[in-house]
């Protein structure tokens, strides 16, 4: 069925894109997540143009990012995947903070079939700024959006569009603080077009989302924690994550995958007992190239924190 028109539905929760300062010149001591999403989008001239069609708000959650919980990330699932199966959605957009954006995108990509574009997008500065990014950051992903042969989980900042699995947030304070390390961006936005070097992601098949769909807004998650391997490291916080019941670790490790030997007794220790043990680098580029026999299994391409989702997924599943 053809239907013309097509919506946008923008879901809103949080972040500095909807934050307030009392002073116009301070970009940092602001409160995230005051203002809410309908009010962002009055705020942008001409961004029914851009959609195409109309545009439908609702606030999912109002939070400063780095309190994310896993019952909001359900709730954004499930909300999505409904937008995917509805014929009158064009495209989602997500506002969202810088802070763990990449972790949410990650999460919704390894959960959606993403038949159509879900743009997550932030902002640097608060709404009250004297030049804030966020409503530019908005008006570029709901272009996105719009973009016929659009799909995949991607974020829209600061003119460049990145997919889910390599972006990551690496500067605390310029307006574009996002690099996806040497795999680089997707593409850009110019002037409301996106113009793209590398293809749209691919929609991967929604792994886990029945476990997601079937879960109580209130349940509780796999237990997943994530421990560093660094100069001086020991195992004594894994022997205690353990006994505490922990049910998976995620090593962020030096170099191509390697531990710590006192950390990594301990994480022998761990798997031995049944918890699950997954290796990702603290390198910010490249990927870890596992090799056989390696001790513990490896999550190559996967930073830490987007390595720990998987995990957490993987055992839900
Ligand atoms: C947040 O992540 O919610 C606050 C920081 C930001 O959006 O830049």
């Amino acid at each position: 069925m053809q239907v013309s028109a097509q919506k946008i539905v923008v879901l809103g929760t949080g972040g500095t894109i909807a934050g307030t300062a009392a002073q116009a010149g301070d970009n940092i001591g602001y409160t995230a997540a005051q203002v809410g999403v309908g009010e962002l989008l009055a705020a942008v001239p001409g961004l029914e143009a851009v959609a195409g069609g109309p545009l439908v708000v609702e606030q999912v959650a109002q939070i400063d990012s780095k309190d994310m919980e896993m019952g909001v990330w359900r709730a954004l699932a499930l909300r999505c995947a409904e937008c995917m199966r509805d014929p009158a959605v064009r495209g989602v957009v997500i506002t969202h903070g810088t802070d763990t954006i990449e972790e949410t995108a990650w999460f919704l990509h390894s959960v959606l079939h993403a038949s159509k574009p879900v743009v997550l997008t932030c902002a640097m500065r608060p709404s009250t700024a004297l030049v804030p990014d966020g409503p530019q950051n908005l008006l570029d992903a709901v272009a996105v959006a719009a973009t016929a042969g659009a799909q995949g989980v991607v974020v829209v900042a600061a003119g460049t569009i990145h997919g889910a699995q390599r972006v990551q947030k690496v500067h605390p304070y310029r307006v574009d603080p996002f690099s996806s390390g040497d795999a680089g961006p997707l593409g850009w936005v110019e002037e409301g077009a996106a113009r793209l070097v590398q293809a749209w992601p691919q929609a991967p098949g929604g792994k886990a989302a029945a476990a997601v769909a079937s879960m109580q807004a209130d349940a509780s998650w796999p237990w997943v924690e994530l421990v560093v391997s660094h100069a001086g490291a020991s195992g004594r916080a894994v022997d205690a994550l353990v006994r505490e019941g922990v049910q998976g670790l995620v090593v962020a490790c030096t170099g191509n995958g390697t531990v710590h030997h006192a950390l990594g007794g301990a994480l022998a220790r761990a798997q031995a007992v049944g918890v699950r043990v997954v290796r990702s680098t603290r390198c910010a580029e490249g990927q870890l190239l596992p090799t056989a026999g390696d001790a513990f299994e490896a999550a190559p391409g996967l930073s830490p924190v987007k390595a720990r989702v998987s995990l957490v997924l993987d055992l839900l599943h």
